[in-house]
């Protein structure tokens, strides 16, 4: 194989490994929610209901909240699928966990189950859900169409999973520059205030390689999903991508 190709690859393979991923989130954790709060002025709560709404948890079923960081979405699967159903907050960053463990602490809930695990390393033999979802997760796994593969196959026949992420809106759209503009003399400046300017350098370049919506319907169809859709949100800068299985 070309050489130079050859590290290419290993270059994609260490920016994308899991140590790699987890450190940036470890490191950012203690910001973490206030910078959500802040750099969507809290909006990213409405696109999480949002997804919620679109996917329809119900009473007893068994939903995955994979990705599911300090568990903003865990919580609200939690609301809709209690008395007897149960969910399960799955994330690689054991400092993000911990927030959400102690959320959870507060709250007195007892129904969610967190877990400090690398989403590939699910058994998918062992467990399947009714749903899972995802919200700002696919985009830092190392591979989206494994990421996708593996929600296949965790799924449960008809499951449902949804997905929450940035859209590339159409190139040189106000939307697009806007999102551009936005993260690179908003959100990185004001994160550097905070030592954690690589870390927030880190969204452009997620974005960029991130499929944009038809590629994702493409990957989830190939997949085997029968349904897919894809929705976009706030002016084409958020995305849900919904899948039956
Ligand atoms: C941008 S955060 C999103 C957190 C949360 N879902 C939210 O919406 O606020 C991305 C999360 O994906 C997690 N993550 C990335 N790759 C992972 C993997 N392979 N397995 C489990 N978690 C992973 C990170 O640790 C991080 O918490």
């Amino acid at each position: 194989m070309n050489k130079w190709l050859l590290s290419i690859q290993t270059l994609q393979m260490i920016y994308k490994n899991s140590k790699y991923i987890s450190n940036i989130f470890n490191n950012v954790s203690s910001k973490y929610d206030f910078f959500n709060n802040l750099f969507s002025l809290g909006l990213h709560f409405l696109w999480k209901r949002k997804l919620i709404g679109l996917l329809k948890p119900k009473n007893g079923e068994e939903w995955a909240d994979l990705c599911c960081g300090t568990g903003d979405m865990s919580f609200l699967l939690n609301e809709l699928v209690i008395p007897s159903g149960k969910v399960f907050g799955i994330d690689i960053s054991e400092k993000l966990l911990k927030i959400a463990k102690r959320k959870s602490n507060k709250l007195g809930n007892r129904v969610i189950n967190w877990e400090k695990k690398d989403i590939f390393d699910l058994d998918t033999k062992l467990k399947k859900y009714d749903g899972i979802c995802m919200s700002y997760g696919l985009r830092n796994l190392r591979n989206v169409d494994d990421g996708i593969q593996k929600v296949f196959l965790l799924l449960k026949d008809n499951g449902r999973a949804g997905f929450l992420d940035f859209n590339h809106s159409k190139e040189n759209s106000i939307s697009s520059i806007f999102q551009k503009l936005y993260l690179r003399f908003i959100v990185v400046p004001i994160s550097g205030l905070f030592n954690l300017k690589a870390e927030y350098s880190y969204i452009e370049k997620s974005i960029k390689d991130f499929p944009k919506g038809p590629q994702l319907i493409y990957i989830a169809k190939k997949i085997g999903f029968k349904k897919v859709k894809y929705i976009t949100l706030f002016g084409d800068q958020m995305g849900i991508l919904l899948l039956q299985k």
